[in-house]
């Protein structure tokens, strides 16, 4: 398959919006260039990614980016068992991911980026640059067509053991992911807790995206809380056979307290700033507005969007 506007369509199919932003990747790699996914955690990086290699009719090879991914780890190695008896020959070297992807004409897709060691991130600048691999005592691996690095990472990680240089920047077209709108945040939420885009839902998701622009928090949380809100309460509400205003807060503590970071010395805990949060978008009466509260066992109720 091509990447053209069909890939487009395909991917969208998979994707809650980002339509736009898919057209650019997808022209990107139709211009034969690397792309770099940049945005917050939770922003359908991966989710982006993952429906593309779905839909394209394309060899990808995947790679979790972390601090163990070696030079050797990502381009390969020769087996040192074997090369005792069989010597430094090619057929005793063992492809890495990315000698995998050069050779095939594959997409390389590398998770975290931001997270690869230095030397490892040189590797893929020689790679991007050179359009091919040379790794000693193997010789050299030219790219086969085809061959392009698509990687995801997120800004502020603090897990991130190399900041990424202006020489993998410039090698490679950034597409911004920001977060997206509270109708496309609230039917993720819907689409992945199996939850009624409903009133409950929209609620968690406006409380979700308040955190980010609290004065008191630091770091807010993504839409991964509001589906995990949701998915606790429905499963919360059928445990206290209730899904009263006690139950859905203590759903929204669980997955919203450790997700979100406070600013030092405000003096309040996360706990207290949620329950405001919580009074203030949920009001203070104990029924929750919407979604069938008359059948208290399954409150957030089980059709998928
Ligand atoms: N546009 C979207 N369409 C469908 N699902 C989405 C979308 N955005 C986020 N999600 C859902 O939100 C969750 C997080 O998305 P994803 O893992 O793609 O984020 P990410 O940007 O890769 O995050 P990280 O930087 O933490 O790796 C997943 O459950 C995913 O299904
Ligand atoms: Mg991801």
């Amino acid at each position: 398959m091509k990447f053209d506007a069909s890939v487009v369509d395909a991917v969208c199919e998979h994707v809650v919006g980002r339509r736009g932003e898919i057209e650019v990747v997808v022209a990107a790699l139709a211009a034969d260039r690397h792309i770099l996914l940049e945005g917050p955690p939770g922003t359908g990086k991966s989710t982006l990614l993952r429906a593309l290699a779905e839909s394209a009719d394309l060899p990808f090879v995947f790679v979790e980016g972390n601090a163990e991914l070696t030079p050797a780890r990502l381009a390969g190695q020769f087996d040192p068992a074997r090369v005792l008896s069989d010597g430094y020959s090619a057929d005793v070297f063992i492809d890495g991911p990315l000698t995998e992807a050069v050779r095939d004409g594959a997409l390389l897709y590398v998770e975290e980026l931001n997270r690869v060691p230095e030397e490892t991130l040189n590797l893929l600048i020689t790679a991007m640059s050179e359009r091919e691999l040379n790794i000693p005592r193997l010789g050299r691996i030219p790219a086969a067509k085809g061959f392009r690095l698509v990687a995801a990472m997120n800004p502020f990680d603090a897990v991130g053991t190399a900041r990424i240089s202006a020489a993998v920047y410039d090698r490679m077209c950034r597409v911004a992911m920001g977060y997206q709108t509270t109708e496309e945040e609230t039917s993720i939420a819907a689409r992945e807790s199996g939850a009624p885009a409903g009133e409950l839902t929209r609620k968690i998701v406006e409380l979700v995206r308040v955190t980010r622009s609290h004065p008191e928090i630091r770091i807010g949380s993504s839409v991964r809380g509001s589906i995990d809100a949701l998915l606790i309460a429905e499963q919360l509400s059928s445990i206290r056979e209730s899904g009263s205003a006690q139950t859905m807060l203590d759903a929204v503590l669980a997955a919203l307290s450790g997700r979100i970071r406070v600013h030092e010395g405000t003096g309040r805990t996360a706990e207290e700033i949620l329950t405001e949060l919580f009074m203030e978008i949920f009001g203070s009466e104990p029924e929750m507005p919407g979604d069938d509260s008359g059948k208290d066992s399954t409150p957030v109720g089980a059709t998928a969007d």
